[in-house]
């Protein structure tokens, strides 16, 4: 989602739809403003993209010179009229971005103080819950509410008893001010408002904030008056939509660590070692009695549900097959009440792998759906659907839709293995440590940019490349080839390596870049074997390994190091390491990055 909110001297209506057409990348499920005109309220709100708004507003002549306004990509709640923000509470009215994990607690205990919900939003709490609090001061409303939230959100508030200010606050959703001169703005990214101002301020998580004409006082979290450092921000418009990154797919490989860290909040607990998904109450119980899966997706998402098969063969010790969705539809299926089905879509619209689920819950089976779009015709029709929160992905070549499918795969593999007790609480809590530190060790690979971007520069005329790996590690080998094709179109092939002596051989010689993922772990012996039969050959070798791995760097041409982490978990860090690598070879040969020829974002036909 994105929001925006202004308080000053112009026609606050045009300020914020010009803010809201610049964040209508990060959602266009729906869109709403909230204008304050001579103390009162006034809410538009449209289904769909921003220009139904701009359409409904289109022969009013607001004069408000104060309010806020969003642009949706659903979380919780189907896109529809009633999901769309401003969210309203009597006099109270405000816009969010982020997800409120404990919004269902907070939705009892309101109602049964007789506030009443008319749509299924996690925001709609918020607003009640500040009014519940209000005594005649906005801000302290705020912040008492803030306190009694868990999750994440930017918000924008506005209250009629006091029309002069906008409280915004931020925790783990981005939110920047914009400082004019008699004007104040805020918004979830730079672009929104940087046709108004050059100043920004940049809230950190925890923060508070009052604006007003005459410019703003910020809180922390404690509720101390802070000072935040001004910013001068010089980007051209076009570098600003993509927040300073020349493509949205630059930008999407450095959003992975907010994404995991979105996509798997609240489904965990340290302490207990559990995992909680929000699954129907029916197919819950009906888990218990499968006795064999099956995933299917196309493109990128099939390189999810391969890593998905070991999490869950790993974990839950049940028989995982994976299947392109083109290929399994169209086979003699054998499907019953026993068998769960997991279909993996980012859009949540392809074709192929929406006809397949179609036909095997006719025949009985227990159907999932992990997507990124809510509402998305796959997540509808599925028993119950895993949603991952890695945010609108426009880069057609999907790169955090990817991080956050596996991650997702990985908690559920957990929580089946919790259920049949095959994972115990101690394995489990050591493991989920581990996946919380991976945004972290993430940040440390996206720091290789600069190195990874040098061996492009080597490498980009190659007309060919092979991408090995074992294990976890070989879905990875599949997507880094798949990654350099789509959007280089320069040939690679992913294969496991062990499979290597098989036939890829024959194609070593001394012009042949091969990249070959031999982090520490189970195959690790067997891959740097794998390195070596490269080597005889003449081959030249790029191997991502674990820090500190002096064996292969002798042997290598070039190694990228990545983080030390349990196997299992290595693949968010050698993935990203192989988008970088596609990312740069693209850009150096000068292509259309994000919409790479012949290719679609999300394919709708057979
Ligand atoms: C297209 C896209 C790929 C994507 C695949 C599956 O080919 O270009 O990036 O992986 O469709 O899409 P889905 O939305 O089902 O994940």
């Amino acid at each position: 989602c994105g929001i925006v909110g202004y308080i000053g001297s112009s026609k606050a209506s045009n300020v914020l739809l010009e803010g809201l057409s610049r964040l209508e990348y990060r959602g266009y499920d729906s869109a709403g403003l909230c204008l304050l005109e001579d103390g009162v309220i006034e809410i538009t709100r449209s289904v769909g993209k921003l220009v139904n708004l701009k359409e409904a507003v289109k022969d009013r002549d607001f004069k408000a010179t104060a309010g806020i306004g969003h642009t949706r990509w659903a979380t919780h709640g189907k896109p529809s009229f009633e999901n769309a923000h401003p969210h309203k509470s009597k006099n109270i009215s405000l816009v969010h971005n982020g997800i409120i994990e404990n919004y269902l607690l907070l939705k009892e205990k309101l109602t049964e103080k007789g506030y009443s919900f008319k749509s299924e939003t996690d925001t709609e709490v918020i607003a009640h819950l500040i009014e519940s609090l209000y005594e005649g001061d906005l801000l302290k409303a705020v912040q008492a509410a803030l306190a009694e939230l868990k999750g994440s959100y930017a918000l924008g508030v506005i209250s009629e008893k006091e029309p002069d200010k906008v409280i915004v606050a931020r925790k783990d959703s981005p939110l920047v001010l914009g400082v004019g001169s008699g004007e104040m703005f805020a918004a979830s990214d730079i672009p929104a408002v940087l046709s108004h101002t050059r100043t920004f301020v940049f809230l950190e998580d925890g923060d508070v904030a009052e604006i007003t004409r005459n410019g703003y006082t910020i809180y922390d979290a404690a509720g101390s008056a802070v000072d935040r450092e001004t910013k001068n921000i010089d980007w051209n418009p076009v570098m600003a939509e993509k927040a300073g990154y020349r493509h949205f797919m630059q930008k999407e490989i450095n959003e992975q660590p907010r994404a995991l860290i979105d996509t798997i909040r609240g489904k965990y607990s340290l302490e207990s070692g559990d995992v909680f998904f929000d699954l129907s109450k029916d197919l819950k119980e009906s888990l218990k009695d499968i006795t064999r899966i099956v995933i299917v997706a196309c493109g990128t998402s099939w390189h999810a549900g391969l890593v998905g098969k070991f999490y869950i063969e790993k974990f839950a010790r049940i028989p995982v097959e994976v299947d392109i969705a083109s290929e399994y539809r169209y086979r003699d299926l054998i499907a019953d009440e026993k068998l769960l089905f997991i279909a993996i879509s980012q859009s949540g619209e392809t074709a192929d792998t929406l006809s397949a689920m179609r036909m095997v819950k006719k025949m009985g089976a227990k159907v999932i759906s992990i997507c990124n779009v809510v509402g998305s015709s796959i997540a509808r029709e599925s028993h119950s659907v895993i949603y991952t929160h890695a945010g609108p992905e426009i880069g057609v070549a999907s790169t955090k839709a990817f991080t956050t499918q596996v991650a997702s795969l990985f908690l559920f593999a957990m929580y089946l293995g919790r259920q049949r007790e095959t994972m115990s609480a101690g394995e489990s809590r050591e493991f989920l440590k581990e996946l919380v530190g991976i945004p972290d060790k993430l940040e440390h690979v996206l720091r290789l940019d600069g190195e990874i971007e040098d061996l492009a520069k080597k490498y980009k005329d190659a007309s060919d490349f092979l991408y090995l790996g074992r294990n976890v590690n070989y879905p990875i080998a599949l997507e880094g080839a798949l990654k350099l094709k789509e959007i280089s179109y320069i040939h690679a092939e992913g294969y496991p390596a062990g499979e290597m002596k098989h036939g890829p051989i024959a194609l070593i010689d001394s012009e042949l870049p091969v990249f070959v993922i031999a982090v520490k772990g189970s195959v690790y012996d067997k891959t740097a074997s794998n390195v070596e039969e490269v080597k005889a050959r003449d081959g030249i070798v790029i191997a991502i390994v674990t820090e500190g791995d002096t064996e292969l760097a002798g042997k290598a041409d070039h190694i990228i190091e990545v983080p030390d982490v349990p196997e299992e978990l290595s693949v968010f860090l050698t993935v990203t390491a192989t988008q970088i690598f596609a990312y740069h070879c693209a850009n150096l040969l000068g292509l259309d990055v994000d919409q790479p020829r012949n290719l679609a974002k999300s394919v709708t036909v057979e």
